[in-house]
């Protein structure tokens, strides 16, 4: 993609100011992976710009133990910090008393992007940490949040499970689907849209396919000039925005159109689950069936076939009773580890592929290839 190199400036030092309440001499220690577009903008940029000081570490959050990161955060006196909620729930999995371990006092806040952020996930970070957590909603398309909370431009209370607002610059729309109308009315699900111009810092071309740019991004919504972001998304009636998984991933179990993510975070609401993924699974007759791939908290015990049952009977429960039958997944399986991307995202579709029994195809990004093995192993 391209970017132009003085707009992404201008946003960023303006995300650094309104986003982040960030002043020169504080110290940013962001989480990411140098190759993710969260790397380029805030671990260098956007601290750089605004005269920060900023951490640049390589390595797992759980090596050599789950304190390394609140061990380096009482050793800079890191003041900004951001990461992922994927990093967290694997800390969540870890002994809680590493987080106590160390004084991360000089925190202001805890700033988490490139997924879902769930609210068990939510809760248990900022209870551990004492600080508050801003989910914020972006794409490597645009280089910086699109839906965040601006504290630094006036003090907002975090809802959870949202991540805030539209900031200044993008002209976020809820658009229909199948007629390309925009849905004014609060908590109506449609297509989060951004209105043209985009602001400065999002891409403006894909590398010498102008045509493919419009064609994928600005003309996928019938009837409209638009940039999509492929994302489902409501908004209460206070603008608060809710994400409600990608476009792609919705399955159909009988006629009921549901999103992979609200079975998810149902799952995730059990307390022994650490992290899940649902993924639709063709079926002769219900067309596809949610399976759910759940990383428990607490393993132990659960060699014993009856536990196991039990758990995933207590889950199917769970989401009988929060969504209704048609969302109950069809198995819920145990695994250690979820297959990533080296960035910490899900590998669905790998993940669907081989719940069906087919080729995952490319898996090159992908972290660890034990991760696959297990899942073909269970679902045989
Ligand atoms: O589906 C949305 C999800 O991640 C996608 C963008 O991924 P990537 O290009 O890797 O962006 C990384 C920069 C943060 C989005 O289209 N996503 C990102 N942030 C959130 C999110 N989904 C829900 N909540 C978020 N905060």
């Amino acid at each position: 993609m391209q970017r132009d190199t003085g707009g992404y400036t201008v946003a960023l030092a303006a995300s650094m100011q309104h986003i982040f309440d960030a002043k020169a001499g504080q110290t940013f220690f962001a989480t990411s992976d140098i190759g993710w577009v969260v790397g380029h903008s805030y671990i260098i940029y956007g601290p750089l710009i605004a005269g920060m000081a900023t951490i640049m570490y390589e390595g797992l959050p759980t090596r050599p133990d789950a304190g390394v990161w609140w061990s380096i955060v009482e050793k800079y006196q890191v003041t900004h910090m951001f990461s992922a909620p994927t990093a967290v729930r694997v800390l969540k999995k870890q002994d809680p008393s590493w987080l106590s371990k160390y004084n991360v006092s000089t925190l202001k806040a805890l700033w988490l992007a490139g997924e879902p952020l769930d609210e068990p996930t939510a809760q248990w970070i900022s209870q551990a940490l004492q600080v508050p957590i801003i989910d914020n909603y972006w794409q490597t398309e645009t280089g910086w949040p699109i839906l965040t909370l601006a504290n630094g431009i006036e003090q907002q209370t975090t809802r959870f499970g949202s991540p805030g607002k539209a900031m200044y610059g993008y002209g976020v729309k809820l658009i229909d689907e199948t007629t390309g109308e925009e849905l004014t009315q609060p908590n109506q699900k449609g297509v989060v849209a951004i209105e043209g111009p985009l602001p400065p810092g999002c891409m403006q071309t894909v590398w010498r396919d102008d045509d493919r740019f419009v064609n994928t991004y600005w003309k996928s919504i019938p009837g409209r000039l638009i940039y999509s972001t492929f994302d489902w998304g409501i908004r209460d009636a206070d603008g608060y925005h809710f994400i409600l998984g990608r476009t792609d991933d919705v399955i159909n179990v009988a006629g009921h159109r549901l999103g992979t993510r609200e079975i998810e975070e149902s799952i995730a609401s059990h307390p022994n689950v650490a992290e899940v993924a649902v993924v639709g699974v063709a079926d002769n007759l219900k067309g596809q069936v949610a399976m759910a791939f759940a990383v428990p908290r607490d393993a132990t015990g659960l060699d014993d076939d009856a536990a196991r049952l039990k758990l995933e009977g207590d889950v199917m429960k769970l989401v009988d009773h929060q969504l209704g039958a048609v969302a109950r997944p069809s198995r819920v399986y145990f695994v250690n580890v979820l297959p990533k991307t080296r960035s910490g995202k899900l590998l669905r579709r790998a993940l669907q592929a081989v719940a069906e029994r087919r080729d995952p195809g490319d898996l090159t990004t992908m972290e660890d290839p034990a991760a696959l093995q297990q899942v073909r192993d269970l679902v045989g």
